[in-house]
């Protein structure tokens, strides 16, 4: 962690956060409690809207509800609030309920449980082969992380990602396209059911 590179990215997150909108609200008004318990809110079910909502996603409609431009999918400016927001919310629970008795969001679990065990690419692999059968294991010169906890630590900066004009920041989503393509699998669109029912499982 010493000189760490992606500190000037968190502190723009920072800025770009605190940033009016042009019709003078601004993020903290779409979410609720301290701006230092947002990110431990998130995953979670949106019973409105019956979808498991991610913190990006709750960012774009935050933009996209005041007038503003969405701000990319996974990635950039995008990753750098949320990894913002992240930073600050160090060390507290991230807890995801799925709401007894509600059938929908118990079915959007089960799906998310059933795409993370569904084998799938040329290779013929599912998620938890590498992050549950093999965690722990090496995968060539990666150590296999178990899934436990994948949630509470992005986005995050890598140095892949940060090769050629990227800045090296990305989420959880950017993440799974990355795993799905070393499996040669494709990729599915974020922020789509496929991958939000998955971050909330
Ligand atoms: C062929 C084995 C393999 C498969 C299958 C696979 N991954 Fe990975 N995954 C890796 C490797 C290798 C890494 C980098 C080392 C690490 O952090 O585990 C990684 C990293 C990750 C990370 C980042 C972990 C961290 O803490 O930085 C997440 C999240 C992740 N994978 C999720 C998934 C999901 C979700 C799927 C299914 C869509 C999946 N992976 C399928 C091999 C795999």
């Amino acid at each position: 962690m010493e000189m760490p590179p992606f500190e000037d990215h968190v502190e723009k997150g920072e800025k770009l956060w605190k940033k009016t909108f042009r019709n003078g609200k601004n993020y903290s008004s779409c979410f609720s409690g301290n701006d230092k318990t947002i990110r431990t809110q998130f995953p979670r079910w949106d019973t409105v809207k019956s979808r498991v909502e991610t913190l990006e996603q709750a960012i774009i409609d935050c933009r996209v509800k005041n007038g503003e431009k969405k701000i990319g999918s996974g990635k950039g400016r995008l990753a750098w609030i949320s990894a913002y927001l992240t930073t600050i919310a160090e060390g507290q629970v991230i807890n995801v309920i799925v709401p007894e008795g509600d059938a929908k969001a118990l079915k959007a679990y089960k799906d998310g449980k059933k795409f993370f065990y569904s084998k799938r690419g040329q290779l013929n692999l599912s998620c938890a082969n590498c992050h549950v059968d093999y965690a722990g294991r090496r995968i060539r010169g990666d150590i296999l992380s178990p899934a436990l906890g994948h949630t509470t630590h992005f986005p995050v900066w890598r140095g892949k990602w940060a090769k050629s004009k990227g800045d090296g920041f990305g989420t959880i989503q950017r993440r799974y396209g990355g795993c799905n393509k070393q499996v040669r699998a494709k990729p599915f669109k974020r922020h789509r059911k496929e991958y939000n029912n998955q971050v909330g499982s």
